[in-house]
């Protein structure tokens, strides 16, 4: 399974990429504006410093709604660096430009994706990724997991290739139970990755251990 962060600042993905099992960076609109970047220049060079700090996919999003006008937005995301995937929402125009994009061997992230019929669609318009957001459905007393568990098998009936991004991800069970249902990637913010590395046992362990080695060093 791979790992990506879902975030726009800097240091939290200097951190991620840190621990040595980043693959990859998801970013989003509000993410972009909780960074406090602003005018077009400056979210541009945001998103090359971003593909500088990770090996791996980083997920640029469209603003356009338009079908010209997301083709146009995302040649020009695309150009800006190797690493940069270009994330479109599933709508009608989306899914075109979805099409588009992958007859031009452009790499593409299909954002928004809640229910199994809309991954359906991004993985028949070739999308390399398909992002359902499983947070979002169980804030809204729905099973995100499930949608995990209908597009994996989905996906494996007809051999698509398209990627399940799990998305939306709140804590490090999410995380663990996308990887049993067969997710091919989860991205979220740094703190679940960082609480998979937690257990009492562990650090009860340790400090045992450390207390012991001082009766012999
Ligand atoms: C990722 O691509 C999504 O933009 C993100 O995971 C959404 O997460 P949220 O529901 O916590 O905003």
């Amino acid at each position: 399974m791979k790992f990506f962060i879902d975030t726009a600042n800097l240091n939290q993905i200097k951190e991620a990429a840190s621990l040595g099992v980043l693959d990859g960076v998801t970013t989003n609109p509000s993410l972009m504006a909780k960074e406090g970047i602003k005018g077009k220049d400056n979210i541009l060079k945001h998103y090359v410093d971003i593909c500088n700090l990770v090996d791996g996919d980083v997920s640029a999003e469209v603003l356009a709604t338009g079908f010209s006008e997301i083709i146009q937005e995302g040649e020009m995301l695309a150009s800006l660096h190797e690493n940069i995937v270009v994330k479109v929402p599933m709508i009608n125009n989306g899914l075109k430009a979805l099409r588009y994009f992958s007859e031009k061997g452009i790499r593409t992230n299909c954002t928004l994706v809640f229910s199994p019929g809309q991954a359906l669609l991004a993985a028949k318009a070739g999308a390399n990724y398909v992002s359902p957001f499983i947070g979002r459905i169980d804030d809204i007393s729905s099973d995100g997991l499930q949608l995990i568990a209908d597009i994996r098998l989905i996906y494996d009936n007809y051999g698509f290739e398209t990627e399940i991004l799990a998305a939306s991800i709140r804590h490090a069970m999410h995380i663990i139970e996308c990887a049993r249902l067969g997710a091919d990637v989860a991205t979220c913010p740094l703190q679940p990755i960082l609480d998979l590395l937690q257990h009492p046992l562990t650090d009860k362990g340790l400090e045992k251990f450390l207390a012991d080695s001082k009766k012999f060093i």
